[in-house]
């Protein structure tokens, strides 16, 4: 007995590829795609690497900014745990100004969208290094208000809808120019409410988790293994948790009548079943992090497997691959 056909009527010309492009806040993306921040350098780190193909990503977001220079936390920044990766880095960066000097203008010349994923103490510090991205050739910034390392800032700022609105605010008006994407916190009680609050503050879109603040123990040291104790888990061990906040709050975001604002999903994605979850949950585009550690050609395999899902299910668009709620 012969496959049974499909019962659907195709769309479009037989044979016409499927579309895998996006438009995330009024920028074009060839596909769904994004290097998350912090596990992909300014781009250049990896565009050497033999078998990563750097020019077919749909973006990348730099590792976290800031307005001067950090060196980063003390002490163990990686540590392996079952399924997952434990990172206390502590946004080391050369600061903006070297940012756009030394890194953008190759970064930029990579063809995939650059994305600046931007911190701060406090919200001047925010305000004043997104004036100096809105004047730059960035695509876009994302609003990091969810970072479990630093001290100071970061994560606090994203776990109450008054914080959060108060520096994306500032960060809206020091930087009319640019598309605006804030990334959420999963440890906020109430992510709807932190998330519209955004929204309702000027943000175009939201990309959602961050880590979750976790730690690990040296037993023989009878220490943490963090000089800051704590530490952010990211990986496979948070994919399914992070999969929930993505479904819920495109159905929050909906019955508020904000459904029309962007949703980039991340947490542990490592396939191409991993992003497509994510795409059907509501998301339109995905970033993937952790696993392009341990294997740098991840988000080209997960782009060929998005388009062959498309192919197959006979969606002409990534929009389509959306579960109908
Ligand atoms: C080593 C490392 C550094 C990171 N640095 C940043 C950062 O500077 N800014 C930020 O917003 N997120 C940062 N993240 C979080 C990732 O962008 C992402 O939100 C998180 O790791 C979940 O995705 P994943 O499980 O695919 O890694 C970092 C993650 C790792 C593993």
């Amino acid at each position: 007995m012969g496959k049974p056909r499909s019962s659907k009527t195709p769309r479009g010309p037989a044979g016409e590829p499927p579309d895998l492009s996006v438009t995330i806040a009024g920028i074009r993306l060839r596909n769904p795609v994004i290097a998350a921040s912090g596990t992909f350098g300014y781009g250049t780190e990896y565009a050497d690497l033999a078998g990563i193909d750097v020019p077919v990503l749909g973006g990348i977001c730099t590792k976290g900014l800031t307005l001067k220079a950090r060196r980063g936390n003390s002490g163990v920044r990686l540590w392996e745990t079952p399924s997952g990766l434990l990172n206390s880095i502590g946004l080391e960066n050369p600061g903006i100004e070297t940012f756009i000097e030394k890194y953008l203008p190759v970064l930029r010349g990579l063809g995939p969208a650059v994305i600046a994923n931007l911190s701060g103490s406090d919200i001047e510090e925010y305000a004043e290094g997104a004036k100096l991205l809105d004047g730059s050739s960035v695509d876009m910034i994302e609003l990091n208000i969810s970072c479990p390392n630093v001290k100071e800032g970061g994560m606090h700022f994203g776990l109450r809808p008054e914080a959060a609105a108060a520096v994306t605010a500032a960060v809206r008006s020091a930087a009319r120019h640019k598309a605006l994407m804030v990334k959420l916190s999963p440890a906020t009680p109430d992510l709807a409410a932190v998330a519209l609050a955004c929204v309702r503050a000027g943000a175009d879109a939201l990309s959602l988790v961050n880590t979750f603040k976790a730690m690990a123990i040296d037993i023989e040291q009878r220490r943490p293994v963090f000089d800051n104790v704590s530490a952010g888990l990211s990986g496979a061990a948070i994919r399914p948790i992070a999969l929930r906040m993505v479904w819920e709050l495109w159905e929050a975001l909906r019955a508020a009548g904000a459904g029309a604002v962007p949703l980039v999903g991340m947490g542990g994605i490592a396939s191409p079943v991993d992003a497509i979850e994510f795409l059907s949950a509501g998301a339109q585009a995905v970033q993937v992090g952790s696993a392009t550690f341990a294997h740098p050609r991840a988000m080209n395999e997960i782009i060929a497997g998005i388009k062959a899902y498309m192919k197959r299910k006979e969606l002409r668009a990534v929009d389509e691959i959306r579960i109908r709620k």
